[in-house]
């Protein structure tokens, strides 16, 4: 992990944090934005509930499902912002649901960056090392 941005990791935070002013989240009143890169561009994300709880999905899915329905097979970085999440708040309390980590573990290289915004930057491995993985994949190839 580490704490400092570069120019682009900025960039792509700024469209995570402008993507949270999306969301949906009437339930939990806490919007969260995503953005990934890929080589077809960015796809932004925000969480979206349902007065069924649990439907609700979450900005990083919904940034990568946007980018693989739309042909992405390269997913380079994903940023997300927890909008109303303060600099006092726990690191924990910004950082991808353990269902996202799978998912970028699905969709991302095991060394592609996962930008977190008021923690840090860390490799999708770090996130979830000894991902569960079928070799079907084709984003593995
Ligand atoms: N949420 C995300 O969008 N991403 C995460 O990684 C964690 C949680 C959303 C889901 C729900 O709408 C709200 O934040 C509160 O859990």
């Amino acid at each position: 992990m580490r704490t400092e941005l570069n120019v682009n990791e900025t960039e792509l935070l700024g469209w995570a944090r402008e993507a949270a002013s999306q969301a949906y989240c009437p339930y939990s009143d806490f919007p969260v934005g995503a953005c990934v890169l890929t080589e077809h561009g960015r796809f932004t994300g925000c969480n979206i509930e349902n007065a069924s709880y649990g439907l609700a999905i979450c900005a990083e899915r919904v940034a990568l499902f946007k980018a693989v329905s739309e042909g992405a097979t390269s997913i380079l970085s994903l940023a997300v912002s927890c909008a109303k999440a303060g600099e006092q708040d726990p690191p924990g309390s910004k950082m991808p649901c353990g269902a996202c980590r799978q998912a970028m573990s699905e969709f991302m290289s095991e060394d592609a960056l996962v930008i977190v915004d008021g923690v840090g930057v860390w490799q999708v491995k770090e996130l979830l090392p000894q991902a569960f993985k079928l070799n079907e994949s084709r984003f593995l190839k």
